[in-house]
């Protein structure tokens, strides 16, 4: 794991066997509870920019793992408001002494350097566009869990690409695991990476693909204002999932989105009754891949 000794703010030094390891871990966590550890040690949870899943899902997994979150929720009644920076407040909380940081944060913060001047492990929780790499974990592990084999799978990823810290970190995971990945969208959220596959049309994509996770339009990140009305139909009629684009999409095909959905942009309210969708799913394991992360690095 990287950026320092224990710190996890990628997933670009992890094994194969690593993440299958901790796969591993997380199917047996979500089949009976891990011991609770008894030291009365805490983890700090920082949220320096939105976020309900992943919050509260390193809150659940540090509970079952015995460790005490302390939650700092980035916004009004924190010293941010005085002025203090995102550094100051990341190195006073570490100063606490908890046992892990789980930080997320904009990307002009550099977690890699904060990394160096705290004495305990830092994990990313959502660093800019940089990148999400326990939401790929968890993502990855639900397909596991239905599909079984990962080598040689078909892994569609719809939208947003660029604007996405999900399609970042999954870009880094899935070539490890020999998934094939391919992209559709808008040209202007398209990226040139030479492991994928792209698409600029839904249907050819779907029929392709044996996942298909919808990213979330990242509205906020694209700083051009108010994307009008006209262009998000557009998006919704070229792009969007629904029960008729999904007629494409195989049967016993998986359907992903990280949340938070756009509903009626990149996907149907409907699809998410679809047999095929994983949604809460991935919510779901997200505390068990977090908690065997946790723990794995306490041990190391
Ligand atoms: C994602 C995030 O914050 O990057 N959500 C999440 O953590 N489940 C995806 C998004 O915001 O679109």
């Amino acid at each position: 794991m990287s950026n320092g000794p224990t710190s996890f703010l990628d997933l670009k030094s992890l094994s194969k066997t690593q993440i299958l390891n901790l796969f591993e871990r997380a199917r047996q966590l979500k089949a009976k509870p891990g011991k609770l550890l008894t030291t009365g040690e805490r983890v700090a949870l920082l949220f320096f920019e939105p976020s309900t899943r992943t919050r509260m899902s390193f809150e659940s997994a540090a509970y079952r793992f015995g460790l005490g979150p302390l939650v700092f929720d980035g916004g009004p009644n924190t010293s941010l408001e005085k002025g203090e920076t995102v550094e100051d407040s990341v190195l006073n909380v570490a100063a606490m002494g908890p046992r892990f940081l789980v930080v997320r944060c904009g990307d002009a913060v550099d977690l890699e350097a904060l990394s160096k001047l705290v004495s305990m492990p830092i994990l990313n929780a959502g660093w800019g566009v940089k990148g999400h790499p326990t939401q790929a974990l968890l993502d990855v592990f639900t397909v596991q869990e239905n599909l079984v084999h990962l080598e040689g799978l078909r892994f569609l990823i719809l939208g947003d690409v660029r604007h996405s810290r999900v399609a970042a970190s999954h870009f880094e995971l899935l070539s490890k695991l020999g998934v094939e990945v391919g992209i559709c969208g808008p040209d202007e959220f398209m990226v040139q990476n030479p492991q994928a596959k792209i698409f600029t049309d839904l249907e050819q994509a779907l029929s392709w693909a044996q996942v298909a996770m919808a990213l979330r339009v990242q509205f906020e990140r694209h700083g051009v204002g108010n994307v009008g009305q006209e262009s998000k139909e557009l998006y919704r009629q070229k792009f969007g999932l629904s029960s008729r684009s999904l007629r494409a999409f195989s049967k016993d095909g998986i359907i992903l989105h990280p949340g938070p959905i756009n509903h009626g942009i990149e996907l149907e309210t409907e699809v998410l009754s679809d047999p095929r969708c994983r949604v809460l799913e991935q919510v779901k394991n997200g505390v068990f891949v977090r908690e065997a992360l946790l723990r794995e690095l306490y041990e190391n």
